[in-house]
């Protein structure tokens, strides 16, 4: 079992081929999650006529149905689900048919127990919600292999299948389990990966504090310690959850393949939630046919549509470039953050948009009818409590016409400019503790390095830091701590063939084991930046340090600075205070025919721009047009036409260059020379020709 996955090709089903899209679907997907059985039937003809007033082309269905479905041990009950799908068919409506394993019935805990899982503190959970699965309980995968067979036998040639959805976002809300089975399953996982123990002993680092290992069988979980336990063990407890996790995903896609062939399958994924922090989306883009992906603003204060952005251009990542679905995101408010604000009017069209703008053949929403009971009944919904009365169906409906519009787009794909590496396991070992500094955050890097080149306009595609950069004039990689020796020899080699490298601090530190690189930091990107760091001298809290240039330009650090001693790069900037005052702040190593940047203070999003402004010249960058940071503009380009959206946040009219004549697809008028977008808007042009 790899570590690391393997660099290029790092996709799904590429598009064109059949199983790259929901069957039978020509046009964009249009819909969201639809629980009937929290209704009486007779609701159920209501829901299919609103469904086609607003345009529905596909639901899912049956997600957390299993108990419905297998009311008692091998008991089953199908006849509603028959009758359901019957109902959307006939109606025109494509279903995307789940697998109810995220949520087994309660008389299969009752006889099984020991599926509940186990945090790392030793308290077993109960059942009474959702998601409560030890992923390596063989019943568990003996329920879930029975069900999906079943379900597989009965709807395979039904006529409204369109799509297989696999359980529901893996790794939420239980990323890893605890308990005696995963002990002994660890063990297996990790005498696959490291045959002996002694290759354990070394991967680890087990001589440090005597956790020495004499035979596997004295290795558990990374339960409860009395102080920080070992990082390698938890990085490798990481791994290990997450593959046993795409297990049972592949266990369950490998039935609906052999039973419903044609048919593609996927899984929700959830690529830039902070709290999804065991599952490798590298990984798991490759095993599935499409990639799907719900999203949800945070509002935690910061620019949400930066943020929706970033996860559509990660989620298209994933997927390889192809064409992926939003799975689910809100009509307006959620109910499971600490303040769930509505959305303003509009603000729902700008987001569906901006995530199709980004690849998504489509909008869909968690959940077609608001529940009245049940732990989600204030989450908004495409029906509202309110009914077709309201602002939200009435936005619903013209949504709905919105995206039906663009359906020619559908297989196009979105344009990249520029690059930011990104891993999953670089930031689970970033996580762990005792780090220099609690202050320093690997996705807040991230973040800010992806706003900054938001900002820019710049379109972003995120790679893992083995795969091939040669298409790209600019790659950011902003704190990467974790760094293979094969990933320093890919950005070399994507250096010295011209290409410009932006790296922030604190990358390249350690190898797969969480083990320092040996030698000065940053072991594989010594040469590459022609530097070493001799300390790191991160601040206090609230210390902020100036760091000037030669030209008298001034930007200001914080959380981080560190004694950089220059071996062939440049100095740009210098701090002017600080613990390292006098020493390069930022640095540009000419290597071959490219350059490559080094920043090793955290600058925020606003002084990253300053840097990344001379780091686009050297890459040829030329400037976008001028526009306001809150406006978007994305292309999308394939054999049906190049589509230019513009997505305007802002609350004025912009005026956006078209750089060829075309078609506004949303208002149907002619577009040249400068569009006009309104306020909270979202223009697509069809170029001509
Ligand atoms: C997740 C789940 C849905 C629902 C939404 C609410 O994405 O998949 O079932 O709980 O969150 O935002
Ligand atoms: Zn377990």
């Amino acid at each position: 079992m790899p570590l690391t996955p393997e660099a290029a090709p790092l996709t799904g089903t590429p598009t064109g081929t059949p199983l790259g899209t929901p069957l039978g679907l020509p046009r964009l997907a249009f819909g969201g999650d639809y629980n009937p059985e929290q209704w009486p039937e007779s609701v159920w003809a209501e829901d299919v006529r609103l469904m086609r007033e607003a345009g529905v082309t596909m639901v899912s269905v049956g997600i957390f149905s299993w108990a419905l479905l297998e009311p008692a041990p091998g008991v089953h009950e199908f006849g509603w689900l028959d009758r359901l799908l019957e109902l959307l068919h006939e109606n025109g409506i494509r279903v995307d048919l789940a697998t109810p394993t995220v949520a087994p019935p309660a008389w299969f805990y009752r006889e099984h127990p020991e599926a509940l899982p186990v945090t790392a503190d030793g308290v077993r959970h109960e059942f009474g919600s959702r998601g409560a699965i030890c992923h390596s309980s063989p019943a568990y995968r003996a329920a879930a292999a029975d069900i999906t067979t079943r379900l597989a036998e009965r709807y395979a040639a039904h006529p409204a299948l369109a799509l297989w959805h696999v359980h529901n976002e893996y790794g939420v809300p239980v990323s890893a389990c605890y308990c005696d089975t995963c002990a002994a399953h660890f063990r297996r996982w990790l005498a696959a990966t490291y045959e002996t123990v002694d290759g354990v002993n070394e991967a680890w680092g087990t001589a440090f504090w005597g956790q020495r290992y004499a035979d596997l069988e004295q290795i558990n979980p990374p339960r409860l310690t009395p102080t920080v336990g070992n990082p390698a063990q938890e990085l490798d407890y990481r791994r290990f959850a997450d593959a046993t996790m795409r297990e049972n995903f592949v266990a369950e896609r490998d039935i609906l393949h052999r039973l419903s062939p044609g048919i593609p399958v996927t899984t929700n994924f959830m690529t830039a939630l902070s709290q999804c922090d065991t599952v490798d989306y590298w990984a798991w883009g490759r095993e599935v046919d499409l990639v799907s992906n719900d999203h949800y603003l945070i509002t935690d204060g910061r620019r949400t549509h930066v943020n929706l952005a970033m996860t559509a251009d990660l989620t298209r990542s994933v997927a390889g470039g192809a064409p992926w679905l939003l799975m689910e995101h809100a009509t307006s408010g959620v109910s499971w953050q600490p303040r769930n604000p509505a959305k303003a009017p509009g603000e729902m069209a700008r987001n569906s948009l901006a995530h199709v703008a980004r690849g998504s053949d489509g909008a869909m929403f968690f959940q077609w009818r608001q529940s009245r009971r049940g732990a989600e009944k204030f989450h908004s919904a495409m029906l509202p409590h309110a009914g077709t009365e309201s602002r939200v169906w009435r936005e619903v409906v013209e949504l709905g016409a919105a995206v039906d519009s663009l359906s020619t787009l559908k297989g196009t794909r979105t344009v990249a400019d520029v690059a930011v590496l990104w891993d999953w396991q670089s930031w689970w070992a970033q996580s762990l503790q005792w780090r220099p500094s609690e202050d320093h955050d690997a996705r807040e890097r991230a973040d800010s390095f992806y706003e900054a080149l938001y900002d820019r306009h710049l379109t972003v595609d995120f790679a893992h830091p083995e795969a091939d950069l040669s298409a790209y004039p600019l790659v950011v990689v902003p704190a990467l701590y974790l760094m293979t020796q094969a990933a320093g020899d890919n950005l070399r080699a994507y250096v010295e063939q011209g290409g410009t490298l932006v790296v922030s601090y604190f990358s390249g530190i350690v190898d797969e084991h969480d083990a320092v690189h040996p030698g000065a930091y940053p072991g594989p990107l010594r040469d590459v930046l022609g530097l070493t760091v001799e300390e790191f001298s991160p601040l206090l809290a609230g210390q902020q340090v100036r760091v000037t240039a030669v030209d008298g330009s001034a930007l200001v650090g914080d959380v981080w600075t560190e004694f950089v001693v220059p071996r062939g790069a440049e100095t740009v900037w210098t701090y002017a205070d600080g613990p390292a005052a006098g020493l390069p702040a930022v640095t540009r190593n000419r290597l071959g025919e490219g350059s490559a940047w080094y920043v090793s203070t955290r600058l925020g999003a606003g002084d990253l721009d300053a840097l990344l402004g001379p780091a686009c010249e050297d890459a040829g960058i030329a400037p976008r047009a001028e526009l306001p940071r809150d406006v978007e503009v994305v292309r999308r380009s394939g054999e049906s036409g190049t589509y230019l959206f513009t997505v305007n946040h802002t609350a004025a009219e912009v005026k956006v260059p078209v750089d060829a004549p075309g078609t506004e697809l949303l208002t149907g008028e002619r577009a040249a020379g400068r569009l006009a977008v309104p306020a909270g808007a979202v223009r697509v042009v069809r170029l001509d020709g």
